[in-house]
């Protein structure tokens, strides 16, 4: 009987999966001290959500028994991929199964922004009725910059569309057969983009190159003004990974007013801090990285998850396998 942990909770579903296929699965957090001891070396699989992070350390002390790493999510930045491909240890995920939800989350981070959800319900509950002062913008006939354009972006924009935005994109790993069937203006520069749109989603990896892409400089850039010259502010939502805007900057520009809204729902560190001035500002809103939390991208989630695991078990590499060029 193979052994698989489950250290951050997966969909009852995905256990029964594995269950099925006669894996015993134990559900429990492991603190890291445990993890660092050993703790893993008992287990063939282990599937983590994002609060569990598997270091070097941890996979040098878990192996040769440990055979798969598996991500419950698309993000990997909590495993380290050098580490495990040295080992020969495959680290999967699951990149598609939360991408309706992800985009929905975005669209409403963006409809919340401009008409002033959370502003109008927090001063509806505080006994105020701020009709006069809670006058918004509307998506259509506005530009939208998509800063990466995989799949997440590509749901974004369609609804996007229907709203009657205009699509604009910057993507340097983007193949061009994929922007053809969008009806996208690809942008080369992520200046070009930002000079550009009123309106700016992120949707691309924390990597060297993106940390801080979203800058004073960058946000000083945008226009404030609609194709119509009509003034709509400028608007920044971030659903993918928190670092990719420098905060302070954001909030700066918030406070100065080239900033009209930010809307995140990740942070440069998680969980983040609650007395954040950036928490306090009138013009900016939050969810604390629930991006994939529902409950259909939690069960596709574990569905995938376990699927994935299975077949590494059965040692052939899955299709998920994030660091497959890597392994010997
Ligand atoms: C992911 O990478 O799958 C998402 O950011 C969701 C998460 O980490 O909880």
């Amino acid at each position: 009987m193979r052994r698989v942990a489950v250290t951050d909770g997966m969909a009852d579903e995905a256990i029964k999966r594995l269950e099925q296929a006669n894996c015993e699965v134990v559900r429990q957090f492991i603190e890291l001290q445990d993890l660092l001891d050993g703790a893993l070396a008992d287990f063939d699989a282990v599937i983590v959500r994002s609060a569990t992070k598997i270091t070097k350390e941890i996979l040098e002390v878990s192996v040769p028994g440990l055979k798969v790493v598996a991500r419950a999510g698309v993000g990997v930045d909590n495993i380290d991929l050098d580490a495990a491909s040295k080992l020969g240890i495959p680290v999967v995920n699951a990149p598609r199964a939360s991408t309706q939800s992800v985009v929905e989350l975005t669209v409403a981070h963006l409809l919340g922004s401009l008409r002033y959800i959370p502003t109008a319900d927090r001063t509806l509950r505080s006994g105020a009725w701020a009709k006069k002062e809670l006058t918004g913008t509307e998506l259509y006939g506005k530009r939208l910059g998509l800063i990466g354009f995989g799949r997440i972006a590509q749901g974004v924009a369609r609804v996007a569309q229907a709203f009657g935005m205009e699509i604009h994109s910057y993507d340097p790993y983007l193949p061009s057969n994929v922007a053809k069937k969008f009806d996208v203006s690809m942008h080369k520069t992520v200046d070009s983009l930002f000079k550009r749109c009123t309106h700016i989603s992120i949707h691309c990896n924390l990597t060297d190159e993106t940390h801080h892409l979203v800058d004073s400089e960058r946000i000083s850039m945008m226009p404030g003004k609609d194709p119509n010259h009509l003034p709509c502010g400028n608007h920044i939502v971030n659903c993918a990974r928190g670092g990719i805007i420098d905060e302070t900057a954001a909030l700066e520009a918030l406070d100065n007013g080239q900033l009209s809204s930010l809307a995140l729902d990740v942070f440069e560190n998680e969980p983040v801090d609650p007395s954040s001035p950036l928490l306090q500002h009138p013009h900016f809103h939050g969810t604390p990285h629930i991006g994939a939390a529902t409950i259909e991208a939690q069960r596709r989630v574990g569905l995938d998850i376990a699927d994935a695991v299975l077949v590494a078990l059965s040692g052939s590499l899955p299709e998920t396998t994030v660091n497959r060029s890597s392994l010997s």
